[in-house]
């Protein structure tokens, strides 16, 4: 079937699928829940409560055929240049691979050097870790301060905040805000002599990591002795000669064909490698592998990342759905919303096909979130009764905490599932009313705001625990998932363009904030906002 074709078929299953509601297809269709849900390294995904129909399932899995799905992730697993804009191939995978693994980028194999990488990091994490690895005036560090942002923040942001131990022995904080008040914050109550800086930037060049790498350089070399700084400086990039030029002791080094969004699994994780310990690292990156495995195996019709993706093209193509909201039923997650946020929108966020043509259909949706229940009084007032849908995905975990083994959390989640979906009519709240002793007419009077529509879509998905190796399954999901959809979108999922223009003109702002004052040029409101804040 042709793209066209499938495309065709695509939108006339999705008008037949948006008169048919979601509760009743389970009728209609006994095997729904059978045929929806899947299971993949250690996680369970329900798509049973989307919006498809049968054959609208169907049809969305003809159109990831005929976008060539398989083709195109089997020439991201083998390294070639599918992140044509920078001629780069993308091989996160190849991070996560078992030692000995034999994977190339553009023809060039790079395992041994991500195993030899994986050594150093290694040898490194536990000599820090034993003390072995101590400070300039030989104490053991007790603290590290992360510096990074975006991709070299984000994903290490995620795994600390799911997997540290209450008491850590090494305490982790992050930094990204070039608002000195963030280093401000991390630096409160840390020893120079105790505190290891690892700054993190693939580029070594962002505005915003420099600055606050040079400030925390400051701060050591206040109290430090001038030689031994460099074992407190540690640089995480793909441009060794940079972060050496900038004074890292020691850097540990990434390829370029490790996106920053999608670089967790590599260096870039060098402090949670530390302040977790290097099993937890390595356990996380294999329940990453054992979703490779899936990814890569799994027939579509029951392959995770392929399914998720869909979901969300028939959210936002075919029902004109632009946004989704993610909740993670589990305190440890709560930084998820925000990583995703980054994968998806900034992978995906683009407005030409690969070829360079203008898009015709949607692509990203806005991604946000809250942990449940905490969103749940806060915004989802609107996703139940608001007139747009939003389509909500909540990541349930059985057990968030060995001392509460039955949790009420994901009880909230299944019913928020369950209220969007059943939803309540007019004439049920009118009865429910009158049942709590309202008069006739109150009760007819308060009966609309409380009806809901329901037939609101969800996804569940669910493990067991918040352990590092399903952490890492579940992001590795997200991952594919991103790629997929971007496949179906025919865009390119790895470059960030759209980020340049902002950067470049506020190194002009900034110019005109040294010259004095607003360029002649400049529009008249950028120029009176400049010349209220310059005060
Ligand atoms: O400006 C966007 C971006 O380039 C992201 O793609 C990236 O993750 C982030 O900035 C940080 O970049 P770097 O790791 O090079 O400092």
């Amino acid at each position: 079937m042709s793209r066209d074709a499938a495309w065709t078929a695509f939108d006339r299953t999705a008008a037949e699928a948006g008169k048919t509601r979601i509760v009743d297809q389970f009728a209609a269709d006994p095997d729904r829940l059978a045929r929806m849900s899947v299971q993949a390294a250690g996680l369970y995904l329900d798509l049973s409560k989307q919006s498809w129909t049968k054959a609208a399932f169907d049809a969305c899995l003809d159109l990831a055929r005929a976008c060539d799905v398989e083709g195109r992730r089997n020439a991201l697993f083998a390294g070639e240049a599918v992140n044509l804009t920078e001629g780069r191939a993308v091989l996160h995978p190849a991070l996560r691979a078992t030692a000995g693994a034999d994977f190339q980028a553009l023809g060039e194999p790079v395992s041994a050097e991500v195993d030899a990488v994986r050594a150093e990091m290694k040898a490194y994490a536990e000599a820090v870790r034993s003390g072995a690895e101590a400070g300039a005036t030989g104490k053991s560090f007790k603290a590290i301060v992360h510096v990074g942002i975006g991709g070299s923040d984000l994903g290490p942001r995620v795994v600390w905040d799911a997997l540290r131990p209450l008491e850590p022995t090494i305490d982790l904080r992050f930094v990204a805000n070039i608002d000195p008040r963030d280093m401000a914050e991390a630096l409160t109550g840390l020893d120079p002599e105790t505190t290891l800086v690892v700054v993190v930037s693939k580029t070594f060049t962002t505005q915003e990591t420099l600055a606050n790498a040079e400030a925390a350089k400051a701060w050591l070399a206040a109290s430090l002795p001038a030689e031994g700084m460099t074992k407190h400086f540690i640089g995480v990039t793909a441009a060794p000669e940079r972060a050496a030029a900038f004074g890292c002791g020691r850097t540990f080094a990434f390829r370029d064909w490790v996106g920053g969004r999608y670089s967790l699994w590599s260096a870039v994780s060098l402090s949670c490698a530390i302040a977790l310990g290097w099993e937890v690292f390595e356990a996380m990156l294999a329940g990453a592998a054992q979703m490779d495995d899936h990814f890569v195996e799994a027939p579509l019709e029951t392959n995770a990342p392929v399914l998720l993706a869909l979901a969300q093209v028939f959210n936002v193509d075919g029902l004109n759905r632009p946004a989704r909201t993610v909740a993670p039923y589990a305190h440890a997650l709560r930084r998820l919303p925000s990583f995703l946020q980054q994968l998806e929108m900034e992978s995906n966020g683009k407005r030409v096909h690969r070829d360079g043509t203008p898009v015709t259909r949607q692509t990203c949706p806005v991604v946000f979130g809250e942990p449940g229940t905490n969103g749940q009084h806060a915004f989802f007032q609107q996703i139940h009764q608001g007139p747009q849908v939003v389509p909500a995905e909540f990541v349930i975990v059985a057990r968030t905490h060995e001392d509460a083994p039955e949790s009420p959390l994901w009880s909230n989640a299944l019913a928020q599932g369950q209220a969007l979906m059943l939803g309540k009519t007019t004439e049920a709240a009118r009865a429910e009313g009158l049942a709590q002793g309202l008069s006739e007419e109150e009760a007819t009077r308060l009966a609309p705001h409380r009806t809901f529509t329901g037939d609101r879509p969800s996804t569940a998905i669910v493990m067991e625990r918040v352990t590092p190796g399903a952490l890492g399954a579940l992001i590795a999901l997200y991952e594919h998932k991103t790629f997929v959809e971007g496949v179906i979108w025919d865009i390119n999922s790895f470059d960030q363009w759209g980020v340049e223009l902002g950067k470049v003109l506020a190194k002009a702002i900034l110019q005109d904030v040294q010259a004095g004052g607003p360029s002649p040029d400049l529009d008249p409101s950028t120029a009176a906002l400049m010349t209220r804040l310059m005060g």
